[in-house]
């Protein structure tokens, strides 16, 4: 079983381990891998410690790629998120490591960049491309240059959030109804097969996943942090302004102190500094000082009651992916049904297979369909 996105990434199954500042590592981007998804390497992946220095930054990288080989031979990425405004001395050395270890894959976020895409392209690397605030503007400029993938991102994620609040179920029709041929995925509160199905029913052809992924056996959060998400839902999360726009987090002394400070009017600059930055990210989420740092995950916690493996997620996440599949075939169907006769075949299959389709479509197929049903009644019998 596999579709578009399973083709262009290399993969089996249509889900990615979105990267995530200070918590993945070679262990998690690898077992995702080898489960069949597309793992991902974060900034500072694998890493307790910082440093400033931009060549030891990439060369840390460097050390985590070469893990990830070792422990599988399957495709991965690693984030590309160049500095929108300004000197970026970190991106070019990155870049260097990504081209010489041969990642097959980056996930780049931030604003469509056409030389860079170019670069990409002439070193055989596929480009995931997912926008903080994604728009139909930007998603077509990320066509244009070549993007092989396109991610829609709504409000429910976790981690930095868009500044237009739109939720998961209106930004991933919105982007998948702007481009023309690129796959969309949808990112955003996906944590079980009823959200990824969901996701096929709004036009994406595979789903984006963090929060679900740091829930995992493999991942490196502490594993206090991991029984507070557990007891937790989304309605417990709290919201705050920040730089760029806003954040979330589970309760804690720092988050409390910030829901405070937005209530009583404070500037987005002056939560950003109190926030503190991935450094307090860090604390709260990999040392699990839940009241120094902060617990940032998206709005999918609802839905996980265990600690599963990565390849159990991913089970759990594609549960329904034939039927998915079904779904957008279904529309397929229709647009070859009248090309040719070995389309006749195919549409039988998917009577005989398909789940049950959204009224409108099924109302388009059934039309569409009505003469093949008489012969196929009539071969039944
Ligand atoms: C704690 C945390 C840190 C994140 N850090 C990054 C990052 O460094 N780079 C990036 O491109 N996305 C980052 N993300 C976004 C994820 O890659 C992904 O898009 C997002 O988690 C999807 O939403 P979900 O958490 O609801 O599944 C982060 C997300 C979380 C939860």
């Amino acid at each position: 079983m596999s579709n578009r996105i399973c083709e262009i990434l290399g993969i089996k199954k249509p889900v990615i381990q979105g990267p995530m500042v200070w918590l993945t590592d070679a262990k998690l981007a690898a077992a995702v891998s080898e489960a069949g998804g597309l793992g991902s390497l974060g900034p500072n992946a694998g890493q307790t410690s910082v440093t400033r220095d931009p060549g030891e930054t990439a060369e840390r990288m460097r050390q985590e790629i070469r893990k990830v080989h070792e422990l599988t031979n399957k495709p991965f990425s690693v984030n590309v998120l160049p500095v929108q405004n300004g000197d970026d001395i970190y991106t070019p050395p990155m870049l260097k490591v990504i081209y010489e270890e041969k990642v097959p894959v980056v996930t780049f976020v931030g604003e469509p960049d056409e030389k860079m895409f170019r670069e990409f392209k002439e070193h055989d690397i596929k480009i995931v491309y997912r926008s903080l605030n994604p728009t139909p503007e930007n998603a077509r400029l990320a066509e244009k240059f070549g993007a092989d993938i396109i991610v829609a991102t709504g409000f429910d994620e976790g981690g930095t959030l868009p500044d237009k609040v739109l939720g998961t179920f209106s930004i991933v029709p919105l982007i998948a109804d702007s481009v023309e041929h690129t796959p969309v995925m949808a990112a955003g509160g996906i944590a079980d097969h009823r959200a990824f199905n969901a996701a096929f029913a709004l036009g994406a052809e595979g789903v984006y996943c963090g929060t679900v992924f740091l829930m995992s056996k493999e991942s490196r959060m502490a594993e206090n942090v991991k029984e507070a998400v557990l007891k937790a839902n989304a309605q417990d999360l709290l919201l705050f302004r920040t730089i760029p726009a806003y954040y979330r987090s589970l309760p804690g002394d720092l988050a409390n102190t910030l829901v405070e400070m937005d209530k009583a009017g404070a500037t987005n600059a002056e939560l950003g500094k109190k926030m503190g930055g991935f450094a307090n990210l860090r604390i709260g989420m990999l040392e699990g000082d839940m009241d120094k740092g902060y617990v940032s995950v998206g709005h999918g916690i609802s839905h996980i009651n265990k600690i599963m493996s990565a390849k159990e997620i991913i089970g759990t996440l594609c549960r329904d992916f034939k039927n998915c599949k079904n779904r957008s075939a279904a529309g397929e169907a229709i647009i070859f049904s009248g090309t040719g006769s070995g389309c006749a075949e195919r549409m039988m299959n998917l009577l005989l297979t398909s789940k049950p389709l959204s009224s409108e479509m099924n109302r388009i197929t059934d039309m569409m369909l009505s003469p093949l049903r008489l012969r196929l009644s009539f071969l039944r019998y």
